[in-house]
């Protein structure tokens, strides 16, 4: 006799990045082990009943207890962090071991997997930010974590603490092209915002709303081009990440008609807010939804609706870069309200991100079942190296799975498990959130939280599928 599956998914609509089929799911050891009609009983067993199953969410840009000059904090870690993510469907989460300058690459690892260490209810890998590209990183240090499976890093072109100049973004790209690694680029031009910044605070203007003011499109669509050509010279493909609207968005088109790789990941803020929820007067209440890039307005949404759907975005992720608003430690730095170049840039989002695309971009007929699949799930797994494990419904996959309910509800920051006082989000109607959330076969959200730190595993990340494998270098 056959031993019975540990958990067996009935009935389910499954979908993939490919297909929609109905179909039952075994579970053994947390793997899928068989797809199939009539699977027998199981030691335990879900009936889906017709219900949407997805792959577990892969949510390939969030920031977790990143460390923070004082008395700045982030307000999640990897404890709330992830059990937010469980709770909205998100099963990996790739959050970012920051390189401090002056401060060895090696050590920002070692200090980021300390701050990991028994917490994760959902399995995670890191990705490197690199703001130090000193000669021992570029020639050792990189290399060296690149192969051992920190195979993606994000370079900045703004913010004094974390910007490279054009040369370093050269070097550093030269890394990622003779390693394999993915190179993911914050794109604004930090020259001009802080000469608009200088200006709006010289006229008074230094409420939050003036951050959308002193981070125009122009300045985004010029670092997106130059990112983009710097790339160009390097001969390697990059991701440019958090891309807010048309001028972006045509850059990008403008690369790619000219035969360059160029990937692209939007996120929920330019979808769902506005420059008007940034204050359309001076209050401090517009802080919350202070994020780089900024919102645009509503024709910029539909540009990145439209991109969602054609293809020109590879991957939806959050930016969840989590600070209170109340307290000392988030939005009013020290306890007070300070003008806006001193509020923490980052907006919530982890565990509303599956949801609100699944709402308004499935159910509102924007984009199709196979597309969210592949935006959430599937192709963050395959631009970081976890793919087929993560980001797919197939045999050997990781049992990390979604069933969704459909139904209309008012989004509540209380029935969120972050750990942000807020969500930009509040009073939103949303038409779906995930009934059952498993984790390698283990039920962790049901309506209810189910604890499981600590077993969220650290996953080593393979070369990136959507680049060309090309021979490693002699160094
Ligand atoms: O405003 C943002 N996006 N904060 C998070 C850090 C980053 O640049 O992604
Ligand atoms: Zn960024
Ligand atoms: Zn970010």
């Amino acid at each position: 006799m056959t031993e019975a599956f540990d958990l067996v998914v009935h009935n389910a609509r499954v979908a993939t990045a490919s297909d929609c089929f109905a179909a039952d799911i075994g579970i053994s050891r947390g793997r899928i082990v068989q797809i199939g009609a009539s699977l027998p009983k199981g030691v335990r067993d879900i009936d889906a009943a017709g219900r949407v199953v997805t792959p577990g969410g892969v949510d390939a840009h969030c920031h977790l207890d990143q460390p923070m000059t004082p008395p700045l904090r982030m307000a999640d870690d990897f404890d709330t962090g992830t059990r937010s993510a469980a709770c909205g469907g998100t099963t990996t989460v790739i959050p970012f071991a920051a390189q401090v300058k002056g401060q060895s690459l090696r050590a920002a690892v070692a200090d980021y997997h300390r701050r990991a260490a028994g917490k994760a209810h959902v399995d995670y890998a890191f990705h490197l930010i690199v703001s130090d590209p000193t000669p021992e990183v570029l020639q050792n240090e990189l290399p060296q974590l690149i192969a051992e499976g920190y195979t993606s890093f994000k370079v900045y072109m703004t913010y004094d603490d974390l910007k490279l100049n054009d040369g370093q973004i050269l070097d550093v790209l030269a890394v990622a092209r003779n390693s394999g690694a993915m190179a993911m680029i914050h794109a604004e031009n930090s020259d001009a915002i802080e000469w608009l910044t200088r200006k709006l605070e010289a006229a008074g203007r230094t409420a939050p709303r003036f951050h959308g003011l002193a981070r125009p499109m122009l300045i985004e669509r010029e670092a997106t081009h130059r990112a983009m050509a710097l790339a160009e010279l390097v001969d390697v493909p990059i991701l440019v990440v958090h891309v807010s609207g048309r001028e972006a968005v045509e850059q990008i088109r403008w690369a790619r008609a000219q035969g360059l790789k160029v990937f692209a990941e939007t996120c929920p803020q330019y979808l769902f807010l506005t420059a008007d929820d940034l204050g359309l007067d001076d209050s401090y209440q517009g802080a919350r939804c202070i994020c780089s890039p900024p919102p645009r307005d509503r024709a910029n949404q539909e540009v990145i609706w439209n991109g969602l759907a054609d293809g020109l975005f590879t991957v939806f992720s959050s930016d969840h870069a989590p600070f209170c608003m109340e307290g000392d430690e988030g939005k009013k730095p020290g306890g007070t309200e300070v003008p806006f170049r001193h509020i923490p840039n980052g907006i919530p989002g982890l565990e509303t991100r599956m949801a609100l695309l699944y709402s308004e971009g499935v159910l509102g007929g924007r984009i199709t079942l196979e597309k969210f699949v592949e935006l959430t799930a599937t192709n963050p797994a395959k631009a970081y190296g976890l793919h087929p494990r993560k980001g797919s419904i197939s045999v050997g996959a990781d049992a990390d799975l979604v069933v969704w309910d459909e139904r209309e509800f008012v989004l509540r920051n209380a029935d969120l498990h972050h750990a942000v006082d807020y969500t930009p989000y509040e009073g939103r109607t949303l038409r779906a959130w995930p009934g059952i959330t498993l984790v390698g076969g283990d039920v962790v959200w049901d309506g209810q939280f189910h604890p499981r730190a600590g077993q969220g595993r650290f996953l080593h990340c393979q070369p990136s599928s959507l680049l060309p494998q090309r021979p490693r270098a002699q160094s």
